[in-house]
This record gives structure tokens, sequence and C-alpha cells, in this order.
């Protein structure tokens, strides 16, 4: 792959590890067949013949990580915000996700979306598509075409949702899921299937069980929606009065985590501690989404808990519960929240700093797609080159200043250069 295999130079910055930024201000990172080989202040003379490309002046960043995002929200997103989650998804959410029924208007929606999303900092995101299998055939079919890495998962719902957007039983889903699966097996190099429950509201008993089987036989990764709204909390306490916990219903059907299921969960908003000691047991991600629980008035969610008690955590869009897909925007809005918590709610909880507001955007939520979101050696080569001149700099900020503007002020115009696994999108 020798595309692949090249030199980039400029002010680098990523975190090294957990939570330890690392910055080379001129520095070079060597990519080797799709993988970091590492970022040096000055070149070992062993890489001196590999192309160089010069990017001096710019910065380079490990490319973004959206755990949590639904594209075929994107075509309404903004709309409804005066609204909770359970008003707002059978008001807006159900009725748009409904029309993926007709292949031509997903088409159109989705090829937006991907459009999108190719041109700003995100370089991988976890997908909910819908319960239609064209159309989530379709979102595969455009995202592995753009180049980024996605799991996308066709969502299973078979209760308690509309009449046009609900399938018939939980068999009728399980065999829709594995007709999808069947179908799709692979034809992708970077898109893969996740399985998607859409939160335990739309799935009942039975369904969990059969995709429990679907999950253990395809040895597939799971996503969903956890404690993200006290009435949604409240419902499920009603719909499982057996479970110790809402993440309890997902963990009765062996779909929460665990060493052979990787499990993603939204928001983890209202957990309580038997919530959190079972993600902990079970190293189930969160997906904080800041902008979205803002929106939606769901709270504010205690990553810092969660970073201290060494769960597994990184940032979602959640679109359109939030309305902005770039993930340098859900670093600024978990600082944001995180400090008005800290203010407002509680006092151990210390806010997060535009560092670890980083490292949750990178290597925190790449690392469910493996060694991806730092420039250590051995991880993916997913690269963004950053124009930052835009905001003023006249030569006294450090590269780490510069990264905590670009957090706050980057447009996906500002976004210059695009490298996924070592390929170069733009
Ligand atoms: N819970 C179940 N479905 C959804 C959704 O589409 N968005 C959000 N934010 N929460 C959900
Ligand atoms: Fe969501």
């Amino acid at each position: 792959m020798v595309d692949s295999t090249f030199i980039l130079k400029g002010d680098i910055c990523y975190c090294q590890d957990s939570r330890t930024l690392r910055t080379i201000p001129n520095g070079y990172l060597v990519c080797e067949a799709g993988r970091s080989q590492g970022a040096f202040e000055t070149l070992p003379d062993s890489y001196a013949s590999l192309p160089i490309l010069d990017y001096s002046g710019r910065l380079i960043l490990p490319g973004l990580v959206d755990l949590h995002v639904h594209a075929p929200q994107y075509a309404f997103r903004g709309l409804g915000m005066d609204l909770e989650l359970l008003d707002w998804l059978n008001t807006h959410t159900f009725p748009e996700e409904a029309r993926y029924q007709d292949p031509d208007y997903a088409k159109g929606a989705y090829a937006r979306f991907v459009s999108d999303v190719r041109q700003g900092p995100n370089t991988r995101a976890c997908v909910f598509a819908t319960i239609h299998e064209e159309a989530t055939v379709l979102l595969m079919e455009f995202l592995e075409k753009s180049g980024l890495v996605a799991m996308v998962g066709k969502v299973n719902m078979d209760r308690n949702s509309s009449a046009d957007l609900q399938e018939e039983s939980a068999e009728a889903s399980a065999l829709a899921t594995l007709h999808w699966l069947d179908r799709i097996e692979g034809r992708f190099s970077r898109v893969t299937p996740i399985l998607t429950p859409r939160f335990i509201p739309s799935c009942t008993d039975e369904l969990l069980d059969q995709l429990h089987a679907i999950q253990q036989k395809r040895k597939l990764p799971v996503q969903s929606h956890l404690s993200e709204n006290q009435g949604e909390v409240e419902w499920v306490r009603e719909l499982c009065p057996d479970v110790s916990c809402y993440g309890g219903a997902y963990d009765a059907f062996g779909l929460f985590g665990g060493k052979d299921c990787p499990t993603v969960m939204a928001h983890c908003v209202l957990c309580d501690e038997t919530e959190i000691a079972l993600m902990k047991a079970r190293q189930v991600y969160v997906a904080h989404c800041p902008a979205s629980n803002t929106n939606l008035s769901s709270g504010i969610a205690p990553v810092r808990r969660y970073l201290d008690e060494g769960i597994p955590a990184g940032l979602g869009s959640d679109v359109a519960g939030g309305t902005h897909c770039s993930i340098f925007r859900a670093m600024a809005d978990a600082i944001k929240v995180s400090k008005l918590r800290w203010r407002l709610v509680d006092q151990s909880l210390s806010p997060l700093s535009a560092a670890e507001a980083f490292y949750l955007g990178t290597a925190g939520g790449g690392s469910f797609f493996g060694k991806v979101g730092s420039f250590a050696k051995g991880y993916e080569c997913d690269i963004l080159v950053v124009d930052d001149s835009r905001y003023g700099s006249f030569g006294n900020f450090s590269v780490e200043d510069r990264l905590e503007r670009t957090i706050y002020l980057s447009e996906d115009s500002d976004i210059v250069h695009k490298f996924v696994r070592g390929m170069k999108l733009f």
C-alpha cells in the first residue's frame, strides 16, 4: 500500500495514552501501510526515503470519533428542541424515520448526511439507521464509498412505536436482521454491522433474546440507549420490574458488554450506583452526548465519574438530539456542561479540561474501533490537517493553546486535509 505510506510534517497533537496530551511543534508523523510508526521531533534516518507531505504551520490531529449518531435524523436537525425525549420521538423522530421505507427518499437524505460528515472532522462513527433494510444498505454503501469507517445498525423495534415504524413481531425483527446481515456479508472493507436494539421501551424480551442469539453466532458489537431521560427511566422500571437497573434489562439478555459483546450505550445521564457498577464490570462504553442532553433537557451525564471509575467513554453527536455532527463541537459542549454540573450540581466532580475532552473525542471513543484515535506507534492513521490561521494566531500560541481554540472555534471548512487508515480523502 504505497499510497498509505508517507510522512506528515506539521504541528502534531494527540493523546499518547489515556489522558496525556503530547504536542510536537514542527514534528514528523510517520505512516506506514496506514499505521503510525510514531511521531517525532526529528525524523529518524530509517524513514529518510519516505515521501514528506509538508503541512508546516498547520495542526495535525487524529480524526474524531462520533460514538453515537442517527443518520436518518440529519434531515430534521434543529427541530422540536422544546420537547423532552419521549414527546420528541413521537412527534418528530418516528414520523421522519418512517419515511426511510422509501429508498428514493433515503437515497437523497443519506447522500447529504454522508457528504457533510465526510467534509467535517469525524473519521469514524457508530451509526443508527432505521428498521428498513433497503435504506440501511444504501447508507452503508454511501459510507463505504466515502472512505469513512463506520459501524452501522439496522434498528430493531417491535413495540411501543408508531404503526408505520414498528416491526411486526420479535420473530420478524430478528429475521429481518439476519436477512440484512446475510445481504451485506463480505461486501464492505470499512463499514461493518452493529446490532441496534433501539432502547428497552422499543424492544420486547423475546426480541432481545433473539438478538442475543444473533450476537453470539455472528460475534457482533451492540449499540443502544441507556438512562437518558427521567420519563424514559421510569417507563423502563414499569416495563421491567424485575431487573436491578435499566442496564440490567439489556444484561438479562447478554447484551450489555463483557468480553464477547463490545457494547456502547448512549447518554448514561441518570445511571445509579448499581448501573455504574455493572457498566464498570462489563466495560460498557459510554457515548456522552452533551448537546442532545441539553437540547432535550435530559440532564448532564457525570463523565468525570465514568473516567475516574475506568469506564470506557467517548463522545456522540446524537444528531438530531444534537444539531451538529462535528465532534469538536461535542468536545466544547462536554466541557461547558461539565462546568455547569460542577458549579450547580456536584462540586466533587471537577469539570473536564480541553485535553480530557479531546481524549474522549479521539482515543477514548476510538478504542471502540481498536487502535484508533492516537498517533502512538501501531495506531491506525486517521489524520486531520487543520488550518487554524482564521482564528488569528500571531505566533504566540503553543500547539496545546491552538488545539483548545480549534475545539471552540473550528468550522468544517478548517479541515483542509483528511486521511482515514492512511488513505487521503481530500
Ligand atoms: N432513545 C430512543 N431512541 C432515541 C433517539 O432516536 N434519540 C435519542 N436521543 N434517544 C433515543
Ligand atoms: Fe440517540
